[in-house]
């Protein structure tokens, strides 16, 4: 079965044509990246503009590099939450035209399922259940993955994102946006225990997360560097930090597999594709004998194949979306 995946919830308009949710025939990503960098975060009015003038050309870049048409796709899958409410509409409105025009079903994917589906392409063999840790600019979820299309939130975030603290971060070190691979990039050079910030635990539920404590503790440390005029190194704050967030996200999710008696652990998202997130979730997974699953980098950030596997698995379990489709900005994951 033929899919073609459409995605717009933030800077990246994409489209591609997945074979029955893993195999993915061409996935196309205009990105806006260097129009929102001139303003250090991404523009929501911005986005929504760069997206009409984007979709149409990237849906039939993907469909020609499928070396397909719109007669032989079978369904259309597209994000229709969460994400910035006038960036989700312009993909939902092609979407439901393409649907309409050509007579195919239409499938509404939540942005999430579309994140975690990525592990379906890149590991044909992973089936549900499993532990799930979503980390990216808007979202950090720690969901139990029942089976397709079934999904719990064990863990979240109280305040900032995975993604947002390292894009802070980076800004107040000035290193620019997007601020997750620079802070990579530049950790290398230092040392992860020079400073010791702090690894936040939530009192009512261990599996939470928050992450704006530590970018405080960030910002804090580098003005009290400032008052006393010592010279910060910027590669031993980028290394602290980084290997601040990476501790508390292994852990919680290897606290949950646990809990939950999963052997196996997948990583989504577009922190996902941190090297230091991968190499210490490697670790721990051999300590503890689990299995772990990450999609390669260009499946971990913002792409429309995601979309097309997820679809794939919701048109198998029945779900159809109608020409009333709406963008829903807030939309919690497993709910229509
Ligand atoms: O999944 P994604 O493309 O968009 C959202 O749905 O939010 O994730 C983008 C986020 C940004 O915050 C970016 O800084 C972060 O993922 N990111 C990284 C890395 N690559 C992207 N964070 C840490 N290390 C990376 N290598
Ligand atoms: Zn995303």
């Amino acid at each position: 079965m033929k899919i073609l995946g459409i995605e717009s919830s933030c800077d990246e308009t994409a489209a591609a044509v997945v074979v029955d949710g893993r195999e993915v025939k061409s996935n196309i990503i205009a990105s806006q990246i260097d129009i929102h960098t001139l303003y250090g975060g991404v523009v929501p009015e911005i986005a929504s503009r760069e997206h009409i003038k984007a979709v149409i050309p990237v849906v039939d870049e993907a469909l020609k590099k499928a070396n397909t048409t719109l007669s032989e796709i079978d369904a259309i899958g597209v994000t229709y939450g969460p994400g910035l409410v006038g960036a989700l509409l312009v993909g939902v409105s092609a979407a439901k035209a393409i649907a309409f025009a050509a007579n195919k079903p239409l499938i509404g994917v939540h942005h999430i399922e579309g994140h975690i589906s990525a592990n379906y392409i890149q590991a044909k063999e992973l089936e549900p259940p499993f532990m799930c840790l979503v980390v990216s600019g808007g979202h950090t979820n720690l969901v139990i993955v029942r089976d397709y299309g079934e999904y719990e939130v064990l863990g979240t975030t109280r305040d900032d994102a995975a993604g947002e603290a390292f894009d802070k971060v980076a800004r107040a070190i000035g290193l620019g946006y997007p601020g997750g691979p620079k802070i990579q990039k530049v950790s290398e050079m230092g040392n992860p225990a020079a400073i010791d910030f702090p690894r936040a635990k939530i009192a009512d539920n261990p599996f939470d997360f928050s992450f704006s404590g530590l970018k405080s503790a960030v910002l804090n440390y580098l003005n009290s560097c400032e008052m006393k005029g010592e010279k910060i190194n910027p590669a031993d704050v980028a290394a602290s930090f980084q290997a601040s967030v990476v501790d508390v996200l292994v852990s919680h999710t290897i606290a949950g597999a646990k809990k939950l008696g999963f052997k196996k652990i997948a990583m989504a998202g577009g922190v996902a594709s941190n090297a230091a997130l991968r190499a210490g979730m490697r670790a721990a997974c051999e300590r503890e004998g689990y299995e772990l699953y990450y999609p390669d980098p260009i499946l971990c950030t913002d792409n429309a194949a995601m979309i097309g596997a997820a679809a794939y698995y919701d048109y198998k379990r029945g779900v159809r979306s109608g020409l009333d489709l709406n963008a829903v900005p807030n939309l919690k994951l497993g709910e229509r």
